[in-house]
């Protein structure tokens, strides 16, 4: 499709952790790795040329067995509250879409984790 990607990694993200490697099937050169506190985030900044309805595909995974939730929260107000389920190996990539509204121009993107587990590892946002 036209998806925009927007890397963990890239410079219009911000990863409260480590970019890492070490997980093979990523795309671009990494991901992030969210510290395992529920104060860790990962934020993308995303550019829309008009305002209105966006899908966002969220690459993920998460090799813990229990779901790793996160409050989705565009321009500072929660939008909803992604489960992240358990992908079963940290190799193992999937993806969750969600949609939202945007503004034209620059919007803020964060996924802001609700259990002391933290984030699960985070590759890129699709719009
Ligand atoms: C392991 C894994 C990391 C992951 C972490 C976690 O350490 O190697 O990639 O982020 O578990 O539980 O969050
Ligand atoms: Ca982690």
């Amino acid at each position: 499709g036209d998806a925009t990607r927007y890397e963990a990694e890239g410079s219009g993200a911000t990863c409260t952790g480590t970019i890492d490697s070490n997980h093979s099937g990523y795309s671009g050169t990494g991901f992030c790795n969210g510290d395992n506190t529920d104060s860790a985030y990962a934020e993308f900044t995303v550019q829309a040329s008009a305002a209105g309805t966006a899908t966002l595909d969220l690459r993920f995974a998460n090799g813990s067995s229990a779901g790793r939730p996160a409050d989705l929260i565009v321009n500072g107000t929660r939008v909803e509250t992604a489960s992240f389920a358990s992908t079963g190996s940290w190799t193992g990539w999937s993806t969750q879409t969600v949609t939202v509204q945007l503004v034209a121009g620059a919007n803020t993107i964060r996924l802001d984790p609700t259990t002391a587990n933290g984030l699960p590892n985070i590759d890129y946002l699709d719009v």
